[in-house]
C-alpha cells in the first residue's frame, strides 16, 4: 500500500524544528519506503523556496547528497488554507493510506479536522489524523476539542502525540518492568516506599511567552508528560502488548487516584526569580520579554498522587517539573523500603541508604539500581554501588519523534493517547488549577531545586531527590 503524509502548517517552526529532521533521519534509516509528503501552508512560497527551507532544517544531520536529494524529492508544496476547497486541491498527492499531520496551533485543530473531512478527500482509502499537545487547557475545553474532532474522525483514526512516549527510556520502563522476572514483583507497596518523577529544566520560558504565560507548568508538563510517566510507572502488567489493553491500564491508574479535597495538601507551585545557572546570571520570569509584569503563571508545579488500589496502597507518587532549576534532570525513581531486620545494626551499614531504582530520561539515558555493598577491607563498612544498564550511548538511539512517526505510519496506537486518558488526567488536575486561580506561586531562585513549599506535600520522612 502506498502512503502519503500531508503536513498542515508546513512552513512553521514545529514542522521545521522537529518533524522534517525526524523524517529525514527515518529516511536515512530506509524506513520511509515510498512515502510522499504534501506540505501545505499559508505562505506564497515557490516549491524551490519551500524545499530550500526543508534542506536548511535537515542540514545538520550529515545526510549524503544522494540521501538528501531523495528526501527532498518526497515533498510537494501547496499554498493554501484549511478550507475544504483548498484541502481538496491536495488530492493529486494522496495515496491509499494518508496521514494528516497538524503542525498547527491547537486552536486550529477543529477547523483542520473539518476542512479535511468536508473536502471529500477521505471518501476512499485510509486516513489518520495527528495532533499534538496541548489537548485543551481544562477538562471542559479538552472535552469540547474532542467533540469537535470526533464529529469528523473516529477515535481509531486519531493519533495524539505526547513526545515523552517516544523517548527511549520511557519505552524502556515497560521493557524493564515486564520483560524481567526480577523487577516487576518488587514494584508494589510491600517493597516500594515512594516514587519520584522529576522533569527539571534549566531553560526558562525562552521565546515561547505567547504560549506559556497563562498556561504554566501544570498544564504544559504535569497534565500530559508527567501523568503519562506516572501511568507507565504505576500500571499493572497488560495481558498483551496491545494498544487498547495498554491504554485501558493507564486509564485505570488515573481513575484509582483519589485526591484530597484540600489541594494545598498535595499540590505546590512556584515561579522563578532571578538567579545563576551554569555561572550565568538569568532574569526572573516576570522580567522575561513578553511576560505580563504581574503574571501569576507557575513555572514549577508538584503534586503528590496516592493510587488507591491493592498494589500501591499507601505509596505516594511525587511528580514535579519546573523551569530554570539547578540542572536538567528527567527521571523516574522508585525508592525501596528498608530491609525488615537490621542485621548490621552494630556497623556503619545501619545508616545505609535504602535502594533506589532510577530510570534517567536525559543524557546519558540509562537505568541504575543503587545497592549497598561492603567496601573492601577488614571492616564492615557499606558503600553504595550502582548496577547500571547503559543503552543510551549507542549509535542506534533515535529521537522520540522518529519513533512516534514510524508508529503513526505503521498505524500502531500504542504510544499515543486515547481521549479518555486525556480526560482522566484533567479530572485529577482541574481542582488544582481552579484553586490556583487565586493567590500567587511562591518564588524560587533560578538555579535552585524549586520552591520550599514543594516540601510541604511530602509525607513524613520523605525528601525530594536533589536536582542541582
Ligand atoms: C514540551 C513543553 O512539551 O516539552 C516544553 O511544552 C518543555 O515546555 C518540553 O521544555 C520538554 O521536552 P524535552 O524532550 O526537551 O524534555
Amino acid at each position: 500500500m502506498n502512503t502519503s503524509m500531508v503536513v498542515f502548517g508546513a512552513t512553521g517552526d514545529l514542522a521545521h524544528r522537529l518533524l522534517y529532521p525526524a523524517l529525514a533521519r527515518l529516511d536515512g534509516l530506509e524506513r520511509l519506503d515510498d512515502l510522499m509528503i504534501a506540505a501545505t501552508g499559508l505562505e506564497k512560497w515557490s516549491s524551490d523556496r519551500f524545499v530550500g527551507s526543508v534542506a536548511e532544517s535537515v542540514a545538520g544531520l550529515g545526510l549524503g547528497p544522494t540521501e538528501q536529494r531523495r528526501f527532498l524529492e518526497r515533498f510537494t508544496y501547496y499554498q493554501g488554507d484549511l478550507s475544504p476547497e483548498a484541502v481538496a486541491g491536495l488530492e493529486p498527492s494522496l495515496a491509499d493510506s494518508n496521514v494528516y499531520y497538524l503542525a498547527l496551533p491547537p486552536g486550529l485543530f477543529p477547523k483542520a479536522a473539518r476542512g479535511i473531512a468536508d473536502s471529500g478527500i477521505t471518501r476512499t482509502g485510509e486516513h489518520r489524523l495527528v495532533v499534538e499537545k496541548p489537548f485543551g487547557t481544562s477538562g471542559e475545553s479538552a472535552a469540547l476539542l474532542e467533540a469537535e474532532l470526533h464529529e469528523f474522525w473516529a477515535e481509531e483514526q486519531i493519533f495524539r502525540i505526547d513526545h515523552f512516549l517516544g523517548k527511549e527510556t520511557v519505552q524502556n520502563l515497560s521493557v524493564l518492568r515486564f520483560a524481567n522476572r526480577v523487577i516487576e514483583p518488587l514494584l508494589c507497596a510491600t517493597h516500594v516506599d515512594q516514587v519520584q518523577i522529576t522533569v527539571a529544566e534549566t531553560l526558562g520560558v525562552e521565546d515561547r511567552y505567547r504560549y506559556y504565560d497563562g498556561i504554566g507548568a501544570m498544564r504544559d508538563m504535569i497534565q500530559n508528560h508527567l501523568m503519562q510517566l506516572f501511568c507507565l510507572a504505576a500500571m499493572d502488567a497488560p495481558a498483551a502488548w496491545d494498544a487498547e489493553i495498554l491504554r485501558d491500564h493507564k486509564v485505570e491508574v488515573l481513575r484509582s487516584v483519589r485526591p484530597d479535597a484540600q489541594v494545598a495538601g498535595w499540590a505546590a507551585r512556584g515561579q522563578y526569580s532571578a538567579g545563576v545557572i551554569d555561572g550565568v546570571d538569568v532574569p526572573s520570569y516576570l522580567e522575561e520579554p513578553g511576560i505580563e509584569p504581574n503574571s501569576t503563571t507557575e513555572t514549577f508545579a508538584a503534586v503528590r498522587l496516592q493510587v488507591d488500589n491493592w498494589r500501591w496502597q499507601g505509596v505516594p507518587f511525587y511528580l514535579r517539573s519546573g523551569k530554570r532549576l539547578g540542572s536538567k534532570l528527567s527521571e523516574i525513581a522508585y525508592r525501596f523500603r528498608e530491609p525488615p531486620t537490621q542485621l548490621f545494626a552494630e556497623t556503619s551499614l545501619a545508616t545505609a541508604e535504602p535502594n533506589w531504582l532510577v530510570l534517567r530520561l536525559n543524557d546519558p539515558e540509562g537505568i541504575d539500581l543503587t545497592v549497598q555493598t561492603k567496601a573492601p577491607g577488614l571492616e564492615m563498612v557499606a558503600e553504595p554501588s550502582r548496577l547500571h544498564a547503559d543503552y543510551g550511548s549507542g549509535e542506534e538511539t533515535v529521537s522520540a519523534y522518529e519513533q512516534l512517526l514510524l508508529d503513526i505510519l505503521e498505524g500502531d496506537h500504542t504510544p499515543f493517547l486515547r481521549c479518555d486518558e486525556v480526560a482522566a488526567a484533567w479530572r485529577l488536575l482541574d481542582p488544582v488549577l481552579e484553586a490556583w486561580r487565586s493567590g500567587r506561586a511562591e518564588s524560587y531562585p533560578s538555579g535552585s531545586d524549586g520552591p520550599t513549599s514543594a516540601d510541604s506535600i511530602l509525607l513524613d520522612g520523605h525528601r525530594w531527590r536533589p536536582i542541582g
